[in-house]
């Protein structure tokens, strides 16, 4: 069969992305242009201003992909396009740009939906990866414990009620101090803190579900900062890193352990930017190595938004047919079990 070569876009949220990905798995180039140093200064992500950075960059992005993979135009089987979850005119930025590319070459376009596009970065890590598989997504925006039993097809086995691990990541490190984004400086502030030292609490919400909750964690992390404050007391901000962090991982891990016995699956991968902390790395590993599971972790590169991961999974679309048409658009909530699939 003739190699497909795809070049993918990704502009969901402040990542301004493009790869050339062939046959699903070979990565050719991926680029990324992050807009992390703009939204620190306003401590988060401003829609507006990443719409705006996304059209000025996106054309250099996009050519330094094509340059870097060596290839034509001609030599393109597809495009492939980030339609949701995401910032709606983010999201637009990379869908017209898409479709303007896919009018003027000629070639087939393929939507793709972001947290779908994580999952498959383990593809990406582990070329030797085959479904079924346990993935749990975890970002800034979402927090999904799937089971992928297919290529393309995936069932959502939990979800956040309400804050995402990376949000209340976010959150905690903001009432810290710490910065944005809070996750990486957590990550590194609890490296020298003590895990034991507060006893935060663990949203277990009831023992059947295998939702997640944050936010009274979240809560419980500013309560304590209030009190200590009150009292005059010294705040460890490394212990209070370590602590708040273990009590995520300890659900994290806790529930994915628990999806994966249910369905009695051995592979457990992880995917998103809260994949990249190095205690859920290790957690997950020491307790996938306790039931002989495999496991698979994206790198750093990988766990953050990229549009590799985008024509990894457009080209398990491709070679189902599964293309879109110019009246593609943005859907700011796609959901996981919503595919695009109009079948040429
Ligand atoms: O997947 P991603 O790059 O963008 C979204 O689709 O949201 O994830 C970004 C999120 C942020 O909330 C960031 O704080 C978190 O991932 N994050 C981390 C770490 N690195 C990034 N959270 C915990 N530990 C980390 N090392
Ligand atoms: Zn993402």
């Amino acid at each position: 069969m003739k190699n497909i070569k795809i070049l993918a876009i990704e502009s969901s949220c402040d990542e301004t992305a493009a790869a050339v990905v062939e046959n699903g798995r070979n990565v050719m180039s991926n680029i990324i242009s992050s807009q992390i140093e703009i939204h620190k200064e306003y401590g988060g992500v401003v829609p507006e201003v990443a719409s705006r950075k996304h059209i000025e960059n996106i054309n250099d992005v996009v050519e330094k992909a094509m340059e870097t993979a060596n290839v034509t135009s001609e030599e393109i089987d597809a495009v492939a396009v980030t339609y949701g979850p995401g910032l709606v005119g983010a999201l637009l930025v990379g869908i017209n740009f898409a479709k303007g590319l896919s009018y003027g070459w000629q070639k087939p376009l393929i939507g793709v939906n972001h947290i779908e596009g994580h999952i498959n970065s383990n593809y990406i890590e582990d070329l030797n990866l085959q479904p079924p598989f346990i993935c749990l997504v975890a970002s800034g925006g979402h927090t999904h414990l799937t089971y992928v039993k297919d290529y393309g097809e995936y069932e959502v086995m939990g979800a956040t009620r309400d804050d995402a691990a990376g949000e209340a990541f976010d959150k905690v490190a903001r009432s810290l101090g710490l910065g944005y984004p809070g996750g990486p400086l957590i990550d590194k502030a609890a490296k020298v803190g003590k895990r034991d030292a507060i006893k935060f609490p663990r949203a277990i919400i009831d023992e059947e579900t295998l939702d997640f909750s944050f936010s009274g964690l979240k809560s419980a992390v500013i309560n304590y900062l209030h009190n200590s404050q009150q009292k005059n007391e010294e705040i460890c901000v490394e212990d209070v890193a370590a602590s708040f962090q273990e009590a995520v991982v300890d659900v994290l891990v806790m529930k994915t352990m628990k999806a994966a016995k249910e369905k009695g699956c051995k592979t457990v991968a992880l995917a998103g930017g809260v994949a990249s902390n190095s205690r859920l790395r290790e957690r997950m590993m020491e307790e996938c190595e306790k039931y002989n599971y495999k496991f698979v972790k994206p790198s750093s590169l990988l766990c953050t938004d990229n549009a590799a991961m985008i024509g990894c999974a457009a080209y398990y679309k491709y070679i189902k047919n599964q293309f879109a048409d110019s009246s593609l658009n943005a859907e700011p909530n796609l959901k996981l079990t919503n595919p695009l699939t109009i079948t040429k």
